[in-house]
């Protein structure tokens, strides 16, 4: 459920419409709702209220401070996968307690930041990465919190872009080698082995495959018990899923549910890092038709949103919902809803059937709160576009639209030009 509703023929995100906020801040243009946020938390957060545990929200769908510190007043944590991230997650306020940082290439300067802003723990995702923590947290004379990422070859189902848990993918340590790998940690004089974690992928539609990874991840608990390694948390990752379309992913209450069965028995602290379900259905993307094209083939709704702006459709074909902010339309008719990029990739919508378009109407791109503007660029020096966050019937721009001399910042003639 979401805040993105019509009274009328008009669309609203909460108590404000959108035409309002477009009308102030230009188009195209990311508005969040920040109750469909702080709800999809909510959710997360009940779900899992029995046990110990922190949601620490996925920053990489959606890094705006605002978007961050709603999380955190809400007593969130952060998974962050980058120096940058962390820069983000601090600057928004968060406890540095409950920051897990994941992913397969960290950079020593980025390793040193984290240790120095006193994380949770890393999530080591190869033999290599342990060393070189170890070391830094020697030459910091710190000790460094660790959680082996484990890959236990179990398949989402899902886009294969977006499946991280196959052996096949480059993410985390085989299962089989997990086990040498705390035996070494436990040798390590700056490392404190905290926990256990695997992600497996997102946009999951299922229970079943996060069941089948914590399965083969207790046989592994178990056997690090026999080495005399108790492990405190376990770090379940993100994954779950939610409805663009027509999908029907299980709500939090379930997952909830089902894992809460399977993991009773560690009697660990359980950390999740959510992203899309937090924020995909909490934001859209606004735009404006420019033009149409009616063809013989096909027949064309040109925006001035394009890939740039929301790049998942063109690099995965995934679906986002149309909705006129205005139902005025005369009729439907079946179209690609493209943007103004020079490449044959650059569309929002393919042939769907859509409200038939006229120039001037504004159009709502649904669900794309998680990896939208956070994925966008600056290809085709296209300003970034603006971000606003609704609470009730209040909005304020969270995010300055970029302007053209932002376009060139940082950028120099060489003396012998
Ligand atoms: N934890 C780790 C280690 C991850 O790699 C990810 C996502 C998450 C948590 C959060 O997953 P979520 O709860 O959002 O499913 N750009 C793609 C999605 C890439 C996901 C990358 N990793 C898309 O637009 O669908």
């Amino acid at each position: 459920m979401h805040h993105f509703q019509y009274k009328g023929d008009e669309l609203y995100a909460e108590d404000v419409a959108i035409k309002e906020i477009v009308a102030k801040v230009g188009s195209p243009v990311y508005i969040y709702s920040q109750a469909t946020l702080a709800r999809h938390f909510k959710a997360m957060d009940e779900a899992f209220a029995s046990v110990p545990h922190t949601i620490c929200y996925s920053v990489k769908a959606n890094s705006n401070l605002a978007v961050l510190k709603n999380f955190i007043n809400l007593g969130g944590g952060v998974d962050i996968v980058s120096g940058g991230e962390l820069y983000r997650a601090l600057a928004a306020g968060v406890d540095p307690k409950k920051v897990v940082y994941s992913g397969v290439g960290k950079r020593d300067d980025e390793i040193e930041y984290a240790i120095e802003s006193g994380i949770l723990l890393f999530n080591i995702e190869s033999e290599q990465e342990l060393d070189r923590i170890n070391e830094v947290a020697g030459r910091l004379g710190k000790k460094a919190g660790i959680a082996i990422r484990v890959n236990p070859d179990v398949d989402p189902e899902t886009h294969p872009y977006i499946t991280t848990g196959l052996k096949k993918a480059k993410f985390g340590i085989n299962i089989e080698r997990a086990l040498e790998q705390y035996a070494r940690a436990q040798k390590m004089a700056n490392i404190e082995i905290l926990g256990i974690d695997c992600h497996i992928g997102s946009q999951l539609t299922k229970v079943s495959p996060f069941v089948d990874a914590i399965k083969k991840l207790k046989r592994l608990v178990e056997g690090l018990r026999g080495m005399g390694i108790n492990l405190k948390y376990l770090d379940l990752g993100g994954g779950l899923g939610i409805q663009y379309n027509d999908e029907e992913p299980p709500l939090p209450s379930a997952y909830g549910a089902s894992i809460l069965e399977e993991t009773k028995e560690l009697g660990l602290h359980l950390l999740f890092e959510p992203g899309r379900n937090l924020v995909g259905n909490a934001g859209i993307l606004v735009g404006k038709c420019l033009f149409t094209k009616k063809g013989e083939e096909k027949n064309f709704v040109i925006v001035d949103a394009g890939m740039n702006d929301l790049a998942r459709p063109a690099l995965y074909g995934s679906f986002h919902g149309v909705k006129p902010v205005m139902k005025d339309q005369d009729g439907v008719l079946v179209a690609d809803v493209v943007g103004p990029i020079c490449e044959s990739g650059d569309f929002l919508v393919k042939d769907r059937e859509i409200p038939n378009f006229k120039q001037g109407d504004l159009i709502a791109f649904m669900s794309a709160g998680a990896y939208g503007f956070t994925m966008s660029s600056n290809y085709n020096s296209r300003p970034r576009v603006a971000e606003v966050m609704v609470s009730g019937d209040k909005f304020e721009v969270i995010r300055e639209r970029e302007t053209m001399a932002d376009l060139v910042k940082g950028e120099k003639l060489p003396s012998f030009l």
